[in-house]
């Protein structure tokens, strides 16, 4: 199956599994357990919630032990939420700031979620492999990321 396939086939099972369960905690280990499942390429899949003071608090996630808080403005993860949109990292490590969660990543796409407009967090993928996201992982992430903030109460 093409990667386009595989993410209508993960969209298809998230919106199943949230069916009947608008529920945060749900939406957000179910998404990463899907992705991580279905996608040789992603190496870490999580996301981070947006604290009060502008720092970044992991949520759910599947793959190696990451940083429990960024802090604000740093890292992809920071860039996404100061630009509102995608942040797609061929090379993390000439990405300025970048944070290193796990020695292994070399590439990395983040994803900001919105909550009836609000920014909430982000969906951050990880790859052991360089250059390993291209639009087709854009386009995809991001209707998950809304699917899982529909869920964001
Ligand atoms: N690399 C991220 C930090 C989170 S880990 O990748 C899971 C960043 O630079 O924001």
């Amino acid at each position: 199956m093409d990667k386009a396939a595989l993410y209508r086939q993960v969209e298809e099972q998230l919106t199943a599994l949230l069916e009947d369960v608008p529920d945060l905690v749900a939406a957000m280990a179910s998404a990463a357990a899907l992705l991580h499942d279905a996608f040789d390429h992603m190496f870490w899949v999580g996301f981070y919630r947006l604290a009060p003071d502008g720092s970044l608090v992991v949520g759910p996630y599947q793959g190696p032990i990451a940083s429990t808080r960024l802090p604000p403005g740093r890292g992809v993860c920071g860039a996404a939420i100061a630009a509102g949109e995608t942040v797609l990292v061929p090379d993390v490590h000439s990405f300025p700031g970048h944070i290193a969660c796990d020695p292994r990543s070399k590439s990395e796409i983040v994803v900001p979620l919105r909550y009836r407009g609000e920014l909430v967090g982000v969906l951050d993928v990880d790859s052991d492999r360089p250059d390993a996201f291209d639009e087709t992982d854009r386009a995809g992430l991001e209707r998950c990321a809304t699917l899982v903030a529909t869920a964001w109460i």
